[in-house]
């Protein structure tokens, strides 16, 4: 396939434990002709580094959240941006719609109205994905792949899980342009065979080329 001027933003989400990482791997391997970035959130830059510090030390919420907008701001100003404008296909696992998900649930209580706040600080700069991969499955099933309960991040935790898995139902809901909602239950081999087809669908489609 050519790909010259591919330019287009694909985006795995998830709760942890739906397997995104496992499909971003997969695709890496199903896609190589295509010759995919393949990139995360966080820590595609060093930034991501103070932001795992900031999530072990559960320094302040506030402080995590500003933290992972930051290192998306320096994931798209080195990494999403320059790739997109070589015309590449980018493959991020995790995105902007997790801090709209987790965030909007760490949130609550201490920003008003969480999801605008985020939403806002967005806005205008970032780049809306052309297209979103959602892996869905119940939270239970989801906890039982995880680490055991110590070695686990804070936000690994049914309540929130619960509530982050409904945040990212009802993006799929509002945008059904942009996600696509992926059974997570099915064998990794079949999430991302189907995956991978759907991404050279919408590449062969031109559809979404990113308008310059
Ligand atoms: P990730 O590295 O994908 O998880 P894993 O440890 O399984 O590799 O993400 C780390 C955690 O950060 C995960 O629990 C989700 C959370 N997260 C947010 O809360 N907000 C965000 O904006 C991002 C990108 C991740």
């Amino acid at each position: 396939m050519d790909t010259e001027g591919t330019d287009v933003l694909v985006t795995l989400e998830g709760i942890d434990g739906s397997g995104k990482s496992t499909l971003h791997a997969a695709l890496r391997d199903l896609l190589a002709d295509l010759d995919p970035l393949m990139t995360r959130e966080p820590g595609a830059t060093w930034v991501g580094e103070q932001v795992r510090r900031a999530v072990k030390e559960q320094i302040d919420p506030v402080t995590e959240a500003t933290l992972f907008v930051a290192d998306h701001a320096a994931h798209l100003a080195k990494v999403v941006r320059p790739a997109l404008a070589e015309g590449r296909l980018v493959i991020s696992d995790r995105y902007s719609d997790s801090r709209y998900a987790y965030q909007s649930v760490t949130l609550q209580g201490i920003v008003p109205e969480p999801e605008k706040w985020l939403r806002a600080m967005h806005n205008g700069w970032t780049i809306i994905p052309d297209r979103t991969f959602l892996c869905v499955l119940p939270v239970d099933d989801a906890l039982t792949r995880l680490k055991p309960d110590a070695q686990r991040e804070h936000f690994e935790k049914r309540e929130i899980l619960e509530k982050v898995q409904n945040n990212y139902l009802a993006y799929a809901r509002a945008e059904p342009g942009r996600f696509v909602v992926v059974d997570a239950m099915l064998s990794p081999e079949i999430v991302a065979g189907f995956v991978a087809d759907a991404i050279r669908l919408d590449l062969s489609s031109g559809k979404r080329k990113r308008k310059k």
